[in-house]
């Protein structure tokens, strides 16, 4: 047992479709080497990297040193227990090799592939018996996103992998659950029968949900060229914080119940007409410009990046959840590439207070309680409300409590890859996509991207290292509303 209480992972092989790739060096790797030093996995659980590149063990794990500390005891004993097997994704003989190598123990496959290969994989995987559970062993599907391109999509792949394996093997990847103070959110709210108490219609004017990055496509271009901000973030992670948000009181901590709970969330967003979208949906590209003190490029000059495509970095809208709850309130939601900073923050503005006692006519002219979950950088919660001014004179003044995760809690250098890997070892599905909840959420967006597709106008302009493009201002502006800075 850890000192959290936590048993290690069984014995079992996690087999790494596409292990040369970006996301097995940067994250998943370093958040084994992270579950190996607090004992959450041990000796018994075997990585085996597929690809199609010629390199043997060795190779491999000198490869996948990058992103760990060579000198740290932990890599070390995860690096003894990497493997390589060499083959095509498409090649039977890859999954003879594959069944010889993994013998009849548990194993999880993880595509982290292109999505083109998810059905490819798990047909192969299920002709070749590998997804067959029983005798006590698991076999489990991990899957990157993009889980589909849209809702046709989406559907699409899930019926072709619930033919092959039941849904309690699937374990549909976002890894924005896995980052703490997304899950904190839940803990905020039904931990707290304070915060719980106002977390409703008759308290909180709106909601904003923003995640903002300084970067931009970099080397993605080719793929962000064909997805765009939309279907990048929205229906996935910033999907996944309006469900924690807006979900009502699991009836457990059980997986199905906090899993069933957030699915109603996403299903509940009201669907927008045509012109709701072309009212309440804003979608931005940037320009050339300086994001801190780094000149960077417009988009259209990004390397593998369509001058011609209508491609957005940036999306602004506004959406209604029908529920009990929610009915009537507004969340505003925003993401966008090269940004003045990286902030992922959700808002809860309170509604104004009904007559305005303290020097102040108008209660409009009063700045109204605001409650600020940082989910990064810099993790925390923070609550605005109003103070008196010393001196003779009852006046009020903006302040702040300020809760910081770091100041608290040693935070280390988490990937958020640790919790997710943990709890596809042990079988907890919690954290990750069911069916239903991903086709939910294709269907909250797909009336955008019908009305897009068929549109022939360009993306709003805006320059990189800005706030995003002025008619995402103008959205909350006619509503008497103005987003939380970015740069507060
Ligand atoms: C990925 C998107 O899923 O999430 C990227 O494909 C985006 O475009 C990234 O940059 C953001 O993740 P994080 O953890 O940096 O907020």
């Amino acid at each position: 047992m850890t000192a959290a209480g936590l048993k290690p992972a069984p014995p079992a092989t996690l087999v790494i479709f596409g292990v040369t790739g970006d996301l097995a060096r940067r994250l998943l790797v370093p958040a084994l080497v992270n579950l190996r030093r607090e004992g959450l996995i041990n000796d018994e659980l075997n990585i085996l990297g597929l690809g199609k590149q010629d390199l043997d063990d060795e190779a491999l794990r000198r490869a996948l040193a990058e992103f760990v500390d060579a000198g740290d005891p932990a890599w070390k004993k995860v690096r003894a227990r990497i493997f390589y097997l060499r083959g095509d994704f498409g090649d039977e003989a890859t999954y003879q090799a594959l069944a010889a190598r993994i013998g009849p123990g548990n194993v999880a496959f993880y595509l982290a592939t292109p999505p083109g290969f998810f059905g490819e994989i798990a047909n192969k995987l299920a002709a070749h018996r590998l997804l067959d559970e029983g005798r006590g062993r698991f076999r489990r599907l991990l899957i990157e996103k993009p889980f589909g391109q849209d809702l046709a999509s989406a559907r699409a792949l899930n019926q072709s992998l619930l033919k092959l394996a039941d849904e309690t093997q699937i374990y549909r990847i976002d890894h924005y659950l896995g980052k703490e103070t997304v899950r904190n959110i839940m803990v905020a709210r039904f931990a707290n029968p304070m915060i719980e108490a106002v977390w409703n219609r008759r308290y909180v004017d709106h909601v904003q949900i923003t995640a903002a990055e300084a970067v931009g496509v970099g080397r993605r271009g080719r793929f962000y060229d064909g997805t765009g901000a939309l279907r990048d973030m929205v229906p996935n992670h910033l999907f996944q914080l309006l469900a924690m948000v807006g979900m009502e009181p699991p009836n457990s901590f059980a997986a199905s119940a906090i899993r069933t709970e957030k699915t109603k969330v996403v299903d509940a967003v009201r669907k927008l007409s045509p012109a709701e979208v072309r009212k309440n949906v804003v979608r931005g590209r940037y320009d050339a410009g300086r994001v801190g003190n780094e000149p960077r490029k417009g988009y259209s000059d990004e390397a593998a990046v369509d001058p011609e495509s209508r491609t957005e970095t940036y999306v602004a809208l506004k959406l209604y959840l029908d529920t009990w709850r929610w009915s009537g309130v507004p969340f505003y939601l925003r993401t966008g590439k090269a940004l003045a900073r990286r902030d992922t923050e959700i808002v809860l503005q309170f509604r104004p207070v009904p007559c305005a006692l303290f020097g102040h006519n108008d209660v409009g002219g009063l700045p109204t309680n605001r409650l600020i979950i940082r989910i990064q950088p810099d993790e925390g919660i923070s609550f605005d409300f109003l103070a008196k001014l010393p001196g003779p004179a009852v006046e009020t003044a903006p302040v702040s409590m300020d809760f910081r995760y770091g100041d608290h809690f040693q935070l280390g250098s988490l990937t958020g890859y640790e919790t997710l890997l943990y709890d596809i070892m042990t079988g907890d599905q919690t954290l990750f996509q069911r069916a239903d909840a991903i086709e939910a959420s294709w269907a909250a967006v797909q009336p955008i991207l019908d009305v897009w597709s068929r549109g022939r106008d360009q993306p709003q302009s805006y320059k990189a290292g800005s706030n995003g493009p002025e008619a995402a201002d103008a959205l909350l502006a006619r509503d008497g509303r103005a987003w939380h800075s970015l740069e507060a």
